[in-house]
């Protein structure tokens, strides 16, 4: 009988393509909604290999069920949504997709605070909405990006990717993390601060730390105050990272200038949620790594992993076993 891999959302046919000659695959038909839970445990209960979303909870209730489970790889870097413990407990074998995202991922960051900043969308939608009476001095003024200076809050491979576009916008690079990095130091002109110093400092402040017991709800109220008040606050990491209400009650208070937020507490985020009725705030459904390029890149490494397990060989991108 053939290892059975099961994936939680539907993949483009040549990604699974090179798994099908060796196992038994099969996928959630759906490209865009969630496998419902009782469908992702009953599939655990017979799968060799799982390839999830960040959407799916891998958790003990999971690993209790999985017998024969060797692998799950995870299509995204980040890994708050599986419980590392439970699968070292149950050999479970756990990798993720850094380094193939990093540039796509960076690009997006970069991207949303530029979007937020300078009011694209938010411009737009005026001119499609046909409001564009006629060219005006402080029409749609926002704020600049050069010259100003950026502050990285957790500066692993994406955060020095973001700093390198921030440098070739002669934009100041300070940046707060775990460890120093030295390289980025002397390459950039990075400068290492406390997270109090790079609050208060900067000019935007980019979150690309991972979700962990120390950084959950690690942007409060009391900490929004401490920015600058033209500061613009981007959020590219994971959403309970960000206290929201007080974020929307700094926004309101005029605490910061503005917010550009690719995730949330809850995702989706609900159309009524009081953030996106604010013109300040730029909201993105969760798209850091979405090119095409990458999101296929990123797909394949997963699949690579899955060969590389159920071969007895070393995955490339093992989190933890
Ligand atoms: C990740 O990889 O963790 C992103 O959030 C999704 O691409």
């Amino acid at each position: 009988m053939k290892p059975y891999i099961y994936i939680t959302r539907k993949l483009p046919d040549e990604v699974i393509a090179p798994l099908l000659e060796k196992y038994e695959v099969k996928m959630w038909e759906k490209e865009d909604v969630v496998v419902p839970r009782s469908v992702l445990l009953e599939e655990a209960s017979r799968a060799d290999a799982l390839l999830t979303m960040l959407s799916d909870q891998v958790n003990e209730e999971l690993f209790s069920v999985s017998t024969k489970l060797k692998i799950v790889a995870n299509l995204a870097v980040g890994f708050d949504n599986i419980d590392l413990a439970a699968a070292s407990a149950h050999g479970v074998a756990i990798c993720n997709t850094p380094d193939v995202l990093t540039d796509a991922t960076a690009d997006l960051t970069f991207g949303l605070l530029m979007a937020t900043a300078r009011r694209i969308v938010e411009a737009a939608e005026f001119v499609k909405e046909g409001n564009w009476k006629s060219w005006s001095p402080l029409l749609l003024a926002g704020n600049d990006i050069h010259h100003k200076t950026i502050g990285i809050v957790g500066m692993g491979s994406i955060g020095a990717a973001v700093a390198k576009r921030a440098f070739g916008f002669d934009m100041k690079v300070l940046y707060h993390n775990r460890s120093r990095k030295v390289e980025l130091e002397s390459q950039l002109g990075a400068a290492y601060c406390s997270f109090d110093e790079l609050v208060e400092q900067a000019d935007f402040i980019v979150c690309l730390t991972p979700l962990t017991p120390e950084t959950r709800n690690l942007f409060t109220r009391a900490v929004f105050k401490r920015m600058k008040d033209n500061a613009v606050f981007i959020n590219a990491s994971r959403g309970p990272v960000v206290n929201e209400e007080e974020l929307y009650d700094a926004l309101v208070a005029g605490d910061i200038a503005a917010a550009g937020l690719d995730v949330f507490d809850k995702e989706p985020i609900d159309k009524n949620h009081p953030l996106l009725s604010l013109s300040n705030v730029v909201a993105l459904p969760h798209i850091g790594s979405a090119s095409i390029d990458t999101r296929m890149n990123m797909m394949r490494l997963c699949v690579e992993n899955i060969d590389a397990v159920l071969s007895g060989k070393e995955p490339k991108t093992l989190v933890k076993k």
